[in-house]
């Protein structure tokens, strides 16, 4: 079979190798790959730049994937060959609240992950996929689309009427906007192109504020909603801003911090003052996973998928996501 694995020096350091079929042992699933999809942090890792220590040596890189089951060990239940099947993101993370160890299960960076044409998985760490989403489409969940989930409907607070602001269009704002607007909340958004904006208010943006024109596009926000503020920000903002996000929320809204930098001094005490309710998203478990699946499925949510690339350009999909000029997802087919 054919796969990558990281080898240092970004995404030049990124190199298709061969290797034997791997054989499913107890509890496990070996996974004919179909398709994955990337995320920014799929970059922070082939860079060095992510989590507490180096990703594993040699690694195989990305997160997310999706194919169809072709052989089960012995004591394994919950897959059969023939399944359609996404892998979780954290495999250990089942359900309830997230557990330190959970890290250690995170595919593409603390172990191997689904850049690889056949791959092993725990089959706790699967999740059937509904009829109604293709393999392209089921590849961009676990990631982007579980993130979003977790901020806006996993214990989130929201209510009917509510008023959700996003920022910019990559895959986790794109997955936001799409579900607080199947849910029937009022959603304002940000992007830096006017182009982009067209495309966020065909998904359901009754908003916009194109942030290149208007840097304190907080205030935008406030007038748009009468000096109040927004009930939620899913803010996942990189370089900074979560004080402008805090400015763009109504006394008592929540935040839901998806991206962290180092942030004003203002911070805290705004927090404090304006009774913030910030919240930590770390992705999501496969309950998330599962709960995500089967309301894209019901309510006929189609992830946005800009360029799918095929496994041999692997790199150019990596420097198309880096260059940020996608429109939510970017996506890896296999032969
Ligand atoms: N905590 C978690 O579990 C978790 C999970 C997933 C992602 N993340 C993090 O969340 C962030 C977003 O992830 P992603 O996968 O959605 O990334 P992405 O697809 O690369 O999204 C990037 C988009 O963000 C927008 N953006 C950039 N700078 C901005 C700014 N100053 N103000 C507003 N928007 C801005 C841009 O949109 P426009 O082109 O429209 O301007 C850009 O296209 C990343 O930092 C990622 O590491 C965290």
């Amino acid at each position: 079979m054919k796969l990558y694995r990281l080898t240092g020096g970004g995404i030049d350091g990124l190199v298709p190798e061969q290797a034997d079929v791997p054989r499913p042992g107890p509890g496990q699933a070996l996974v004919r790959m179909r398709a994955a999809s990337l995320n920014y942090r799929d970059i922070m890792v082939i860079e060095g730049r992510y989590g507490r220590g180096k990703a594993k040596e040699r690694l195989v890189p990305v997160s997310d994937g999706a194919g169809e089951v072709v052989e089960t060990g012995s004591d394994v239940r919950r897959v059969k060959a023939g399944d359609r099947v996404v892998a979780s993101f954290m495999q250990n993370w089942r359900d309830g609240p997230p557990r330190d160890d959970y890290n250690d299960s995170a595919l593409g960076a603390s172990i191997d992950g689904v850049l690889s044409e056949f791959v092993l998985f725990d089959a706790e760490g699967l999740v059937k996929i509904p009829d109604a989403l293709s393999f392209e489409e089921a590849a961009t969940l676990p990631c982007a689309g579980v993130t979003a989930w977790h901020a806006l409907f996993h214990d989130a607070g929201l209510r009917l009427g509510q008023t959700v602001l996003t920022l910019g269009s990559g895959g986790v704002s794109v997955f936001a906007l799409q579900l607080a607007h199947a849910a029937g909340m009022r959603v304002i958004a940000t992007s830096s192109s006017d182009e982009k904006l067209e495309r966020l208010r065909e998904l359901g943006a009754s908003e916009l504020v194109n942030y290149r024109q208007r840097p304190d596009w907080e205030r935008r926000v406030l007038e748009l909603t009468d000096g109040r503020g927004v009930d939620h920000v899913v803010h996942v903002i990189r370089s900074g801003d979560l004080e402008r996000s805090i400015q763009a929320t109504r006394f008592g809204g929540a935040v839901h911090l998806v991206a962290s930098a180092v942030e004003s001094e203002a911070v805290p005490g705004l927090v404090t003052r304006r009774l913030i309710n910030l919240r930590g998203i770390h992705v999501g478990s496969r309950e998330m996973l599962e709960a995500l699946a089967r309301v894209c499925a019901q309510r006929n949510i189609r992830p946005v998928i800009d360029r799918v690339f095929p496994f041999e350009d692997a790199r150019e999909a990596y420097r198309f996501l880096k260059s940020g000029s996608h429109f939510g997802k970017v996506v890896i087919d296999f032969p």
